[in-house]
C-alpha cells in the first residue's frame, strides 16, 4: 500500500522543479508574482468565500456583496462587513502568510503579492507590500467624494463621515460583484514578465483574477498552484501542490530560497 503523499515533500519537490526552470535566468530577472485567495486565510480562522453550504458566513453572496444589495439593504450589508472587521481583529496571520513574506524579503528579484483577500493578514505576517485587488476591510470609501478612510470600528448608515460630517455616505471599500477591480496599473505591471507565478488558496472562480495564471504562462512564467483541492483553473499550472497552505508554502519557500 502506498503512503499518502506528504504535502511538505511535494512542495519542496515543486520548489526544486522551479529552481531548475529559473536556473538560466539572471537572478535579478527572476520576478515572482503571487496570487492569493480566501484559502490562505482559512487556517487563521476566516471563512472562505463559498462554504460547503454555498454561503459566505451564512449569507448568499448576492445579498451582501453586490452594489444592488447595498442599495436595497444597506444596514444588512454594513452589519455583515462590521462582523468581518471585528472578526479580523481576533485572528492572526498563519504560517502561509509568514512564508510568503519571507519569500518577498529574501528573493533577489521583485516579488509582487496580489491578493483577492480583503483581510490584512499578509501585512501583519510581514509582507513588505501587498496589492489588494478587491479592497480592504479596514478601509471605507465616501460614496460622494471618493475619499478612502482607514477604519477599525463599526460603520452604519447613521455614521457621519469624519471629513464631510454627512451621514449615509460611507460604504465598505470592497469590490463587489459587478464592480471594477482596484490597482489595475500595479497588476498590469506585475504581470508584464513574471518568471514564476504562484497561486495559493483561490478557487479560480472570480474574474479577472482567475485569468492571471493563463496570462503569466503565456508570458513565459513557470506556474504552480497550492490548494487543498482541484480548482477550476488547476489545468493552467505546470505543477499543483495539494495540501494546506500553512504547511505547503513554508516548505516550498524554504526549499526555493535554499535552492536558487
Ligand atoms: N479572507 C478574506 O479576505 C476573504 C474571505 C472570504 C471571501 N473573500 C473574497 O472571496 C473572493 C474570491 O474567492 P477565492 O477564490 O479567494 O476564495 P474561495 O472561497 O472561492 O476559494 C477558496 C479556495 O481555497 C482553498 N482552500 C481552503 N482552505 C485552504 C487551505 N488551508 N490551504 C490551501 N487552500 C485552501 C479551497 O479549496 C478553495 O479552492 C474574493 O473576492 C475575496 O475578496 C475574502
Amino acid at each position: 500500500m502506498n503512503a499518502a503523499p506528504d504535502p511538505g515533500a511535494a512542495a519542496a519537490a515543486a520548489a526544486g522543479w522551479c529552481a531548475a526552470r529559473l536556473a538560466g535566468i539572471p537572478a535579478a530577472e527572476r520576478t515572482i508574482v503571487i496570487l492569493t485567495g480566501a484559502g490562505i486565510s482559512a487556517e487563521s480562522g476566516l471563512a472562505t468565500f463559498r462554504g460547503p453550504d454555498g454561503l459566505w458566513e451564512g449569507h448568499r453572496v448576492e445579498d451582501v456583496a453586490t452594489p444592488e444589495a447595498f442599495a436595497r439593504q444597506p444596514e444588512l450589508v454594513h452589519r455583515f462587513y462590521n462582523e468581518r472587521r471585528r472578526r479580523l481583529q481576533r485572528v492572526q496571520p498563519n504560517a502561509g502568510h509568514v512564508a510568503l513574506a519571507r519569500l518577498a524579503r529574501g528573493w533577489p528579484a521583485p516579488v509582487h503579492l496580489i491578493t483577492q483577500n480583503v483581510d490584512d493578514l499578509h501585512e501583519r505576517g510581514g509582507a513588505p507590500s501587498v496589492i489588494h485587488m478587491h479592497g480592504q476591510l479596514t478601509q471605507l470609501r465616501n460614496r460622494v467624494t471618493g475619499e478612502i478612510l482607514e477604519w477599525s470600528g463599526d460603520c452604519w448608515e447613521s455614521t457621519p463621515c469624519p471629513r464631510s460630517g454627512a451621514t449615509g455616505q460611507l460604504r465598505p471599500h470592497i469590490v463587489w460583484f459587478g464592480e471594477a477591480i482596484l490597482e489595475t496599473e500595479a497588476i498590469d505591471a506585475a504581470l508584464e514578465r513574471p518568471a514564476l507565478f504562484l497561486c495559493a488558496g483561490t478557487a479560480g472562480a472570480v474574474w479577472p483574477a482567475a485569468g492571471f495564471a493563463g496570462l503569466a504562462r503565456e508570458r513565459g512564467a513557470a506556474a504552480i498552484e497550492f490548494n487543498l483541492e482541484p480548482t477550476q483553473i488547476s489545468d493552467r499550472f505546470h505543477r499543483v501542490v495539494r495540501g494546506a497552505a500553512g504547511e505547503t508554502l513554508p516548505a516550498f519557500v524554504d526549499a526555493l530560497l535554499d535552492g536558487v
